[in-house]
């Protein structure tokens, strides 16, 4: 699958999780909702739900079995960017291209917005299990949460605030990565193949592949914010180095940091050997997270 075909590849699939989440959040409502709104269709890639349906398709089955969980990844991930952005964290002002949640609401409001799209992800999963195979819904649930859990993303993010100013060495950073961008990432490909009922190897496979992945994309978006154009990307550059935050770029430099970005992704095309070519856009998927601009 070479780069433009992925190009409509993605844009579909996207397309596709658009007017899902859409469908969730009607237009003309609370405050609470035109704010989760405002940040969950402000225009994400969508990597995270693309991911869980292009698993299930790799593994032969219709990938819109997977969409509660497929949009569920995305609330969660969503959340974390709106509380990501807060100034008790990382007080980013731009994000997807206008201005963050506290930014362009208030601070409050984003907060709430956070916690209800959280909450929401939830229900949407819940409710996909009484409606279908409860048994793997319950897998997939469990899975989802603790990725985003304190053994999960919001570990990640505790590690990434208080390592500010300080040095962590290559393996804290590997661990940190891995925690706050990884196991989402990871989570995603594994429900996909949970939904579409893999076999136990295919099942490790996938959870190899998305390991590497994951860590793969956390260090392009450390590259993007040094040598990004803010304007493709949405969100402002130079922020890691100005709070000092631990970073590949920081501790390897660049060209350094992204020889480890491919040595990644091979290590994941190889987690898939096995798997034929309906894995091709896991493939494709792989090899842009290291090479997009935004
Ligand atoms: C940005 O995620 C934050 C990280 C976890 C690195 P994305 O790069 O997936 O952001 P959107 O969803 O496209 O805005
Ligand atoms: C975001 O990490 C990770 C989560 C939101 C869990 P960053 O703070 O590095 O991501 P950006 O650069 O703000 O998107
Ligand atoms: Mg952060
Ligand atoms: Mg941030």
């Amino acid at each position: 699958m070479g780069p433009n075909d992925l190009k409509t590849y993605l844009k579909a699939k996207a397309e596709l999780v658009n007017q899902a989440l859409a469908g969730y959040l009607p237009e003309a409502q609370p405050k609470i909702v035109i704010a989760m709104r405002y940040s969950l269709m402000a225009g994400g890639k969508r990597i995270r739900p693309v991911l869980c349906i292009s698993t299930a398709e790799a593994l032969g089955v219709d990938g819109r079995i997977t969409l509660p969980a497929a949009l569920a990844l995305e609330m969660i991930h969503t959340y974390s960017l709106i509380h990501d952005d807060l100034p008790a964290l990382d007080n980013d002002q731009l994000r997807r291209g206008q201005p963050t949640c506290h930014s362009r609401f208030d601070e409050p409001t984003a907060i709430l917005a956070g916690d209800a799209l959280l909450t929401l992800a939830f229900q949407v999963l819940a409710e996909a299990g009484s409606d279908g195979d409860a048994e793997v819904w319950l897998q997939v649930i469990a899975s989802i949460a603790a990725a985003a859990g304190f053994k999960g993303m919001v570990e990640g993010q505790m590690r990434d605030l208080s390592a500010e100013g300080a040095r962590l060495d290559l393996a804290a950073l590997q661990a940190m990565h891995t925690l706050k961008t990884g196991k989402l990432l990871q989570a995603a490909v594994t429900c996909g193949a949970l939904i579409a009922g893999a076999r136990e190897d295919q099942l490790a496979a996938i959870k190899a592949y998305g390991h590497h992945i994951g860590l793969a994309f956390q260090v392009a978006d450390d590259l993007l914010n040094v040598t990004g154009d803010p304007q493709i990307m949405g969100k402002a550059v130079g922020t890691d180095a100005d709070r000092e935050k631990n970073t590949y770029p920081a501790l390897l430099g660049l060209v350094e940091s992204r020889r480890y970005a491919n040595r990644l992704v091979a290590k994941a095309l190889q987690a898939i050997d096995a798997f034929d070519t309906k894995a091709d856009p896991l493939r494709a998927i792989a090899q842009y997270i290291v090479d997009r601009n935004r």
